[in-house]
């Protein structure tokens, strides 16, 4: 599919609109208690006015048709990179959209100087643990721990 990848830089309408379609499909993720609800364009524009994110947009004929938000942070040790918040409209996936964006990120985080980029997903998120594998990431010795803050 014949997409770009961009650093989205403003929260216009059309953005909004997309990310309101985009990220109730990741679900549990999205809205207040987990619901999908409207995006709050001033939620949005906090995002993109942290330092330590940058926010890719795929764009194909069809508008903004998947996101996802590379996180890089010096710290004591190097430059950590992560990906969150990875989506492709479901009418847009298995063309190659996800794997674009995941590329994109891995280059950026390359000229941000870090060593390595890291992403969690749901061993039940199949298509995108197959996708991380096939891009060459993979899974980490560690174990990763939670604390609640929230009742869920
Ligand atoms: C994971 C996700 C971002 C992948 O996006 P994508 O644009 O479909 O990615 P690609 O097309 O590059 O690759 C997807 C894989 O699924 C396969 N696939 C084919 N048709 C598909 C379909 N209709 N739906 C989903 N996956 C499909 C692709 O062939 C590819 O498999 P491969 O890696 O074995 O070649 C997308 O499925 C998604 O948004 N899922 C819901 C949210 C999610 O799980 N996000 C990840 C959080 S960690």
């Amino acid at each position: 599919v014949d997409v770009q990848i961009t650093v989205l830089a403003d929260v216009t309408d059309d953005v909004v609109a997309a990310f309101g379609r985009l990220l109730p499909q990741l679900s549990g993720r999205s809205g207040q208690n987990g619901q999908a609800g409207p995006i709050d364009p001033a939620a949005l524009r906090r995002v993109l006015d942290c330092p330590a994110n940058t926010v890719l947009v795929a764009r194909s004929g069809a508008g903004i048709v998947g996101t996802l938000t590379l996180v890089t942070v010096p710290t004591m040790t190097g430059v950590r990179a992560h990906v969150e918040d990875v989506v492709v409209d479901a009418a847009t996936r298995g063309r190659g959209v996800g794997a674009a964006l995941i590329t994109a990120a891995v280059e950026l985080a390359r000229g941000a100087g870090a060593d390595s980029v890291e992403l969690t997903s749901r061993p039940s998120r199949h298509a995108a643990n197959r996708l991380y594998r096939r891009l060459g990431f993979q899974p980490r010795d560690t174990n990763v721990y939670r604390y609640l803050l929230v009742t869920e």
